[in-house]
């Protein structure tokens, strides 16, 4: 079993699909563990993607990010690191695969509906940076 974070962005939040999204992990054996709405402050978002920091895109994701509210989710299941990526698709909704998350619905590689972590180690950084172990049914 693994655990991976999972963030519906703003966009996903302002077109009113959580639901979808939230159906797609569980119909696809990832199990939710802990879930919240929030409003991340500018700090938290530079925070959250302090990898990024150095990327051209940083002060536009951040921007983004602080937007509007969104939901994050800390889901566990077999393989659920690539699960979650799976069945988001690639960053580029316009490279994502034909029913996968972003590709029915991401405008572009910034506004792309979702978060997941990366590796085993993106997600031991994330899951706590929003989650206490209190917080995350056993
Ligand atoms: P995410 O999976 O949250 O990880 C980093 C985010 O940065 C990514 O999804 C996109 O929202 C954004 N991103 C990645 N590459 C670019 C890019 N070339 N231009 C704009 N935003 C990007």
């Amino acid at each position: 079993m693994e655990k991976t974070l999972s963030i519906i962005k703003p966009d996903g939040v302002e077109k009113g699909i959580i639901g979808e999204v939230i159906k797609r992990f569980e119909g696809n054996g990832l199990r939710i563990k802990a879930m919240k709405m929030i409003s991340l402050s500018q700090k938290e978002a530079e925070g959250f993607y302090y990898v990024h920091k150095e990327r051209p895109f940083f002060k536009s994701l951040v921007e983004f990010m602080t937007s509007g509210p969104i939901v994050v989710m800390a889901l566990e299941g077999e393989n659920a690191i690539k699960k979650n990526r799976d069945l988001m698709g690639a960053t580029d909704p316009k490279k994502a695969d034909k029913g996968t998350i972003r590709n029915d619905f991401a405008s572009s590689i910034e506004r792309n509906i979702a978060h997941g972590s990366d590796s085993p180690e993106s997600a031991g950084f994330e899951i706590p940076y929003f989650f206490s172990n209190i917080e995350l049914v056993n």
